[in-house]
């Protein structure tokens, strides 16, 4: 099917990337990579072959017998430039030596400061959406997959970790770490990590890689997730990728989590020892199938990345946590879309499905695709029944495996072998429509009803008791926080801190909610607190909401962009980008 990808200057129609040898010098002194490429096209190219790039330095381009010209357009802010190679015509085959950039969107270089440890730099690579092309120039779309292998050169005392298949490690001057990655990726799940990394086995294909100081507790957390495989394997078909390993970043990680195959880049903060943040794990895990094993053709059809993946994770949830738990994470799902898509607007273009054909992908990506995504299949769900939904789901996993299809090429599929969905589903309303449809199954919990009545009970002056709370499930004490009135009185705040034991539970997430409010509220002694929270942790998830919260109340308007440019530097830059995105918008 004809499509394009906005985000891309690839020309879809030219030969396309099928294998790629890397050589990669990792420099820590001037945070480049020096990187040999040798790629390898489908097919001969005919004309120039057009790649995106974002600041790369190219130093060198041949083929086996000749010198290459290139260009590179001038500089698009978001997309990066154009780069040209000419002279290819009738060849697949050629090399580019070059350097990445210091501003390389998709490296994060830290210091030895800024990691649990103290003693090394840390580098982290997240390429995910349109980033991959600051590491080396390629054809930067989903819809593009291919092949690696990669020689990576590090300093002697530090390990290298990517999303591939570890082949072997030779000492010397440096230490060379050689992988291969045998299934075709996109350029957007290309992932290295490097630093001092310690590596322990949970099961027979699972295990975790974090700093010594972490190794312990991250093991711990995360031992259960050979039976989590186990389960999605019923769910979504056999496991295609080998392995499945964990990395544990440093906390300036921008994301919960990032589905890199085979090792997956999760953020510390998961770490919450009570085994409780189980869920960010089963929706990378069960990103296997549906991202990377089915994507996107392009960020327009997200949802079929996330909706798929959101609706699988409650799958899997209710097998490993029961229903009830599942019914209270849908719940919780449903009034954080509705919030969402307020603050868009309900009549806003990215309230569909289908989104509208946007450059800036990043900025545009919010949970909408996501949740929408996971109830409109289960709509699907509901119309044809489990089994006979569970049958396609298999189905669709093994027909598109490797591949890439679009929201239209999805549809194609969905009618062809559940036209009863059609019948019985508004799928053109679900998907190309703002908003939700009026009528459609939407959650029901208990779990949910009993945190409605305490937060009724508030409003009506009766205070939840510290008891009540005790044996409130993760996500009953996340949507109490959710439903609570944004702007209480500061001594609510206070006792709130107190009664949800918000220090001693140490969970991000209800920080970034009750920071939220307290802000709102004109509690200003909390500032301190926020001010340390932003110096830390990066997952955009938790820290863009605050932001908005203290640049839309008056007392705070003028201390955010002070503040966020004391803890700038611990940040990545896509976490700059968006706070940047949110305080330029409003004028600050
Ligand atoms: N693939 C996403 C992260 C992502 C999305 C990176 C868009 C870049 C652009 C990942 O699977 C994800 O969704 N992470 C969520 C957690 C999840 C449990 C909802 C996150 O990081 O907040
Ligand atoms: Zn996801």
């Amino acid at each position: 099917m004809e499509f394009k990808d906005p985000a891309s200057y690839t020309d879809l129609a030219q030969g396309k990337i099928q294998h790629i040898d890397f050589h990669i010098g990792v420099d820590f002194s001037t945070h480049m990579f020096d990187i040999e490429a040798t790629y390898q096209l489908q097919e001969p190219v005919s004309g120039s072959l057009f790649l995106d790039s974002f600041k790369i330095d190219l130093k060198e381009a041949r083929t086996n017998n000749k010198e290459l010209e290139w260009e590179f357009d001038p500089e698009d802010e978001i997309l990066g430039q154009r780069l040209q190679l000419k002279g290819l015509e009738g060849d697949s085959t050629f090399t580019l030596v070059f350097r990445t950039s210091p501003e390389a969107r998709a490296l994060q270089w830290l210091n030895a400061s800024q990691t649990a440890g103290g003693n090394y730099p840390f580098l982290f690579s997240q390429c995910q959406s349109i980033h991959a092309r600051s590491i080396f120039p390629c054809q930067d779309s989903p819809s593009v997959r291919f092949t690696y292998s990669a020689e990576v050169e590090v300093p002697q005392e530090l390990v290298a970790a990517m999303a591939a298949e570890l082949l072997e490690v030779q000492e010397g001057k440096h230490t060379t770490f050689v992988f291969k990655m045998p299934q075709p990726i996109p350029s957007y799940l290309f992932a290295i990590a490097v630093g001092n990394l310690a590596f322990r086995e949970l099961g027979p294909r699972t295990g975790i890689y974090a700093e010594p100081e972490t190794i312990d507790a991250a093991a711990w957390e995360f031992a259960e997730n050979e039976t989590k495989i186990i389960e999605a394997e019923k769910l979504l078909g056999p496991y295609l990728w080998g392995r499945y390993d964990l990395l544990v970043l440093p906390p300036s990680f921008p994301y919960g989590g990032m589905e890199n195959p085979r090792l997956t880049f999760l953020t510390p903060t998961a770490i919450l020892g009570t085994r409780g943040h189980l869920s960010l794990i089963t929706h990378e895990l069960a990103h296997a199938w549906t991202g990377n094993l089915v994507t996107n053709a392009t960020w327009q059809d997200f949802w079929l990345n996330e909706g798929w993946t959101t609706y699988a994770e409650t799958r899997i949830t209710e097998i490993l946590e029961g229903t009830d738990s599942k019914d209270l994470h849908l719940a919780f799902n449903e009034k954080e879309l509705i919030e969402v898509m307020e603050r868009v607007g309900m009549n806003s273009q990215q309230t569909c499905l289908k989104l509208p054909p946007e450059k800036d992908v990043d900025s545009f990506a919010t949970s909408i695709p996501y949740y929408k995504g996971c109830f409109f299949l289960r709509e699907c769900e509901y119309a044809v029944g489990r089994e006979h939904f569970d049958d396609f789901i298999q189905k669709y996993m093994a027909s598109f495996q490797f591949q890439s299809l679009t929201t239209e090429a999805f549809l194609d599929f969905l009618k062809a072998e559940l036209p009863e969905v059609f019948e019985k589903v508004d799928v053109h309303k679900w998907i190309y429509e703002p908003a939700l449809p009026e009528e459609w199954h939407r959650p029901k919990s208990h779990l949910y009803d009993e945190v409605q009545q305490a937060l009724y009970d508030y409003e009506k002056g009766i205070q939840p008791t510290k008891e009540q709370i005790r044996n409130w499930h993760r996500y009953q004490v996340l949507s109490f926080l959710q439903g609570l009135p944004r702007k209480i009185s500061v001594e609510d705040c206070q006792y709130f801190d107190d009664v949800l034991e918000l220090e001693k539970r140490n969970d991000v997430a209800f920080f970034s909610f009750f920071y939220v409010i307290c802000i709102s509220s004109g509690y200003q002694e909390i500032l301190p607190r926020i001010e340390q929270f932003m110096g830390k942790i990066g997952r955009m998830l938790y820290v863009l909401p605050i932001v908005r919260a203290m640049i839309e109340t008056d007392w705070s308007r003028d201390k955010v962009r002070p503040l966020f440019e004391k803890v700038r530097d611990r940040h990545h830059q896509i976490t700059i980008n968006a706070v940047e995105g949110l305080l330029k918008k409003a004028g600050l």
